[in-house]
């Protein structure tokens, strides 16, 4: 079967309407609140998740490349847990799939047979992930979707075949939720997950704060052109006039929360005026716009997270410093 890529609703212009309807309000209450706030939902435009492949090749930004290489050294270890069974493999958050092509290739080696179902917001991502798909793994069962995370849960839900669920929630997406997010996510992932099925987790670990730092402040400046990108897509998609030179990207770890937070700066007092929305927002000098939190965990956060929500943690794969972990959950249910 070839890969064939499904977007959120059948009618596919009404759907892309209702995107950038849902966008538009998005901005309209995140810049009407106090503070500023934008999702980083909308990082992954086509150039945003250009930018974000760019950051995960740098030196400074060590998560890409640590989770890249304990799933190296432990895809054997992954592979013998699916027992010989055939799998669906669901990705949540597949971005440009590099890590998952590791897994992939190994399972294909081992004559597991995979159905691979990545989920994606981003449209180019997806696209770009089944042209690989389908000219590295032409027999392999493959659905693309276009969408949050939520449609990974939808799609399990109204599945009814008797292959073992392995759920991918890599690269420390997780630690783009708050800590009573995360937990509400994996528990809704336990509901609709059938006992035994494995969830696989990258947890970025707290360590040095310089490490932590430069890695969000990287020394070519490509997290900062990614930051602002935020604000050019604003100007594209909703007719906004952001002078991206008035803006400055920030980002700071804090220690009592946990996370590093990540902020674009008014250089001046200025307005902006969205089109769109019909609106001017004023900005005054220094004042932030929030966009994203990317907390860090301990090991021992890891563990209470997977008891509260129901897993049992089978495996905990890291790296040789123990600075990233990926925790295999396994779901656990009265019967099982
Ligand atoms: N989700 C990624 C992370 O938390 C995205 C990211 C990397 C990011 N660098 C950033 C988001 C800088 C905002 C600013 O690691």
């Amino acid at each position: 079967m070839s890969p064939i890529i499904h977007h959120l609703s059948k009618n596919e212009s009404l759907s892309k309407t209702m995107a950038a309807q849902q966008f538009s309000f998005d901005v309209l209450a995140g810049l009407s609140d106090t503070p500023k706030r934008l999702s980083s939902k909308y990082f992954y435009d086509a150039e945003g998740s250009r930018l974000f492949t760019e950051i995960t090749k740098l030196e400074e930004y060590y998560p890409t490349r640590l989770e890249a290489e304990i799933l190296e050294q432990h895809k054997g270890a992954i592979a013998h847990q699916l027992k010989g069974r055939s799998v669906n493999l669901i990705d949540l958050g597949a971005g440009d799939g590099q890590k998952t092509l590791i897994l992939l290739r190994h399972f294909q080696q081992e004559g597991i047979d995979v159905k691979f179902v990545p989920i994606d917001i981003s449209e180019a991502a997806i696209a770009g992930l089944l042209d690989v798909i389908k000219s590295e793994f032409p027999k392999m069962e493959c659905e693309g979707l276009v969408s949050e995370y939520f449609r990974g849960i939808h799609w399990l839900n109204t599945q009814q075949d008797d292959r073992v669920n392995l759920v991918l929630f890599l690269g420390s997406n997780i630690g783009n939720f708050d800590k009573s997010h995360a937990r509400a996510h994996l528990r809704q992932m336990w509901t609709v997950l059938n006992p035994d099925d494995l969830l696989l987790v990258g947890f970025d670990l707290k360590k040095d704060i310089d490490l932590l730092l430069h890695a969000y402040n990287d020394s070519k400046g490509v997290t900062a052109k990614f930051n602002l990108n935020l604000l050019r897509r604003i100007n594209n998609e909703l007719g906004g006039n952001f002078d991206l030179s008035k803006f400055r990207h920030f980002s700071t770890y804090n220690v009592f929360s946990g996370a590093v937070e990540s902020y674009l700066v008014s250089l001046e007092e200025q307005d902006v005026k969205i089109d769109a929305l019909e609106i001017k927002f004023h900005f005054r000098a220094w004042e932030p716009i929030h966009t994203e939190y990317s907390y860090k965990y301990l090991k021992s956060d890891i563990h209470a997270l997977a008891e509260n929500t129901g897993f049992q943690i089978d495996a905990e794969y890291f790296d040789t410093k123990q600075h990233f972990v990926d925790s295999l959950l396994r779901v656990k249910k009265i019967d099982s």
